[in-house]
């Protein structure tokens, strides 16, 4: 009886993981990665061939609003990554203020789906998103559920790509 039903769990996993990145990433909390890097080198020079479209929705848990700077990174399971310094104007309060959704060009290098996302704070005001999309010309859209508190000087988010190597094996 419990074996049959963790059978199916897993089963359920599967399926819902091979179709839906969507909603798998709700169940997953974001982490702390302390041997993530974004590799500058590598983006110069694979150039900014690509437009990506960075939806973020700031959680009405936010304080009013920040003037922290806030880096993202994201990529796919070749290697190929997107880093941007900083999102949004820094004279610009408006951006990240509580309850709000900023939407973000980004251009960058070229990448197949998107499995993986980070973001990283500095400042004094703190933070909290409640989710992050994005979706390129290679990529379908992918929600990135945080609804936390990004933490200082420490990479913060979500790596799926291990999904994909499973999925190459299991083939
Ligand atoms: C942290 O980042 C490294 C480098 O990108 C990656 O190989 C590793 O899987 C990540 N760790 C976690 C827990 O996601
Ligand atoms: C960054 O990318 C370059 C070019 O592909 C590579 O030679 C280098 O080893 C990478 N650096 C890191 C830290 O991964």
């Amino acid at each position: 009886m419990k074996t049959k039903t963790v059978t199916s769990i897993i089963l359920i996993f599967c399926v819902a993981a091979s179709f839906s990145t969507d909603d798998q990433t709700r169940t997953q909390l974001p982490q702390a990665n302390e041997s993530f890097k974004p590799n500058q080198t590598l983006q110069q020079q694979l150039g900014s061939s690509c437009t990506y479209t960075v939806t973020i929705k700031t959680s009405c848990s936010s304080p009013s609003y920040t003037r922290d700077q806030i880096s993202l990174a994201f990529g796919d399971t070749y290697g190929y990554q997107v880093y941007v310094p900083r999102l949004g104007d820094p004279y610009d309060s408006r951006t990240f203020e509580r309850c709000s959704t900023d939407t973000f060009q980004i251009y960058g290098p070229c990448t197949y789906q998107i499995c993986y996302l980070y973001l990283y704070r500095t400042g004094y005001d703190g933070w909290m998103p409640e989710y992050v999309t994005v979706s390129g010309y290679y990529s379908s859209p992918v929600t990135f559920y945080y609804n936390a508190f990004i933490p200082y000087g420490v990479w913060y988010g979500f790596d799926y790509c291990y999904r994909y190597s499973a999925s190459t094996a299991s083939a």
